[in-house]
């Protein structure tokens, strides 16, 4: 059964993307994406000529944390902890990635960029369509952005600004913040096409013999399976306001993953640390597991049931309530 989903006029034979990241940086990994089934591709987030600092990472840059550590023999988690900032060559090796990019893919490529004003923004934009990317994902939310870059201030213009200068579809990639539903709505208002729900939060970690915060000694990208349980919430939130589509992204590890996002109305999910700590056949995997999905259950078409869970989902004031647990007697004496 197909896993055919239409996204931004494209026709993709998976809802499985790759996410913006050390997986898309280089132009051979286009090929490994493919052949392990990815639906399209977000290249790694070029920043404007302002940020190239960001462009030189410290080593290492990732480091798994709580791997195969077991809370009390039971539970099993993990965080992947990362500082790797934007692509890590000049605007003009970018350009070329994406034409090397277009040259050879058969799946749509998504080019991806950060800036902190409206010209900028529009100058990659318009390079970005120049090169022949599908799309443009703007990078509005990395865990690292600097300093105190406000979304009405500065980015509402760069949306703006980026939907005027070209005619390919844009996507708005937002955070986890208190007003996020906010930012969706304003996004789609000034013109997005989509939106990517959510970019990585931002953290520390501390290694208690040396005293320090490891690694490069500052904050870091945090996110990992857990990270899927407040963005369900946020895609949830999304889809009963928005009529723009919505590209998920955070903690999918598994097929079922991919699938409880499209419950809730997502279109495509994006995925990187999967394959960052699995290899590329954790794309493979995850098509496997929704066909296999698909096929148990009968569905003819993820259109069929995007969005149903969310139809299911009840309101706070119809939430059955247990009259609760007695107030008085064993409960309160001391023994
Ligand atoms: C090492 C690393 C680098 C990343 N770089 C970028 C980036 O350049 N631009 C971007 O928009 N998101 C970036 N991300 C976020 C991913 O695109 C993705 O949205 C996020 O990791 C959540 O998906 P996941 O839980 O499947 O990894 C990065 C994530 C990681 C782990």
């Amino acid at each position: 059964m197909p896993m055919t989903t239409s996204f931004l006029g494209a026709s993709l034979r998976s809802p499985v993307m790759i996410a913006s990241g050390p997986a898309s940086h280089d132009v051979n990994q286009i090929a490994s994406a493919e052949e392990h089934g990815a639906g399209a591709i977000v290249l790694k987030t070029v920043c404007s000529d302002k940020f190239a600092y960001m462009r030189q990472w410290p080593r290492p840059r990732y480091k798994l944390l709580d791997w195969d550590k077991q809370i009390g023999g039971r539970s099993k988690q993990f965080t992947l902890f990362a500082f790797e900032q934007g692509y890590s060559g000049t605007l003009a090796d970018y350009w070329t990635f994406i034409e090397e990019a277009k040259k050879h893919a058969h799946v749509p490529i998504i080019g991806s960029a950060f800036a902190d004003s409206a010209e900028d923004w529009a100058y990659l934009a318009a390079n970005i369509e120049r090169c022949g990317a599908d799309a443009i994902e703007m990078d509005i939310s990395s865990p690292h952005r600097p300093g105190s870059l406000e979304f009405e201030t500065t980015f509402v213009a760069g949306i703006q600004a980026v939907v005027a200068s070209v005619k390919i579809p844009v996507l708005v990639k937002l955070a986890s913040t208190p007003d996020l539903l906010h930012q969706c709505i304003v996004s789609e208002q000034c013109g997005a096409s989509a939106v990517t729900l959510c970019n990585r939060m931002r953290g520390i970690d501390i290694d208690i013999e040396e005293q320090k915060p490891i690694l490069h000694g500052y904050y870091g990208g945090i996110g990992g399976p857990w990270a899927k349980y407040y963005t369900m919430m946020h895609v949830a939130e999304a889809a009963q306001h928005l009529s723009i589509p919505i590209s998920a992204t955070g903690g999918t590890m598994t097929g079922e993953d991919v699938i409880k996002y499209i419950l809730l109305g997502a279109t495509t999910v994006q995925v990187l640390s999967a394959v960052m700590v699995n290899g590329w056949d954790a794309v493979a995997a995850m098509n496997r597991d929704i066909e296999s999905y698909m096929q148990r259950k009968q569905i003819q078409s993820l259109d069929d049931i995007r969005g149903k869970a969310l139809r299911q989902m009840t309101k706070p004031e119809k939430i059955q309530r247990w009259p609760g647990e007695p107030k008085s007697g064993a409960r309160n004496v001391w023994k």
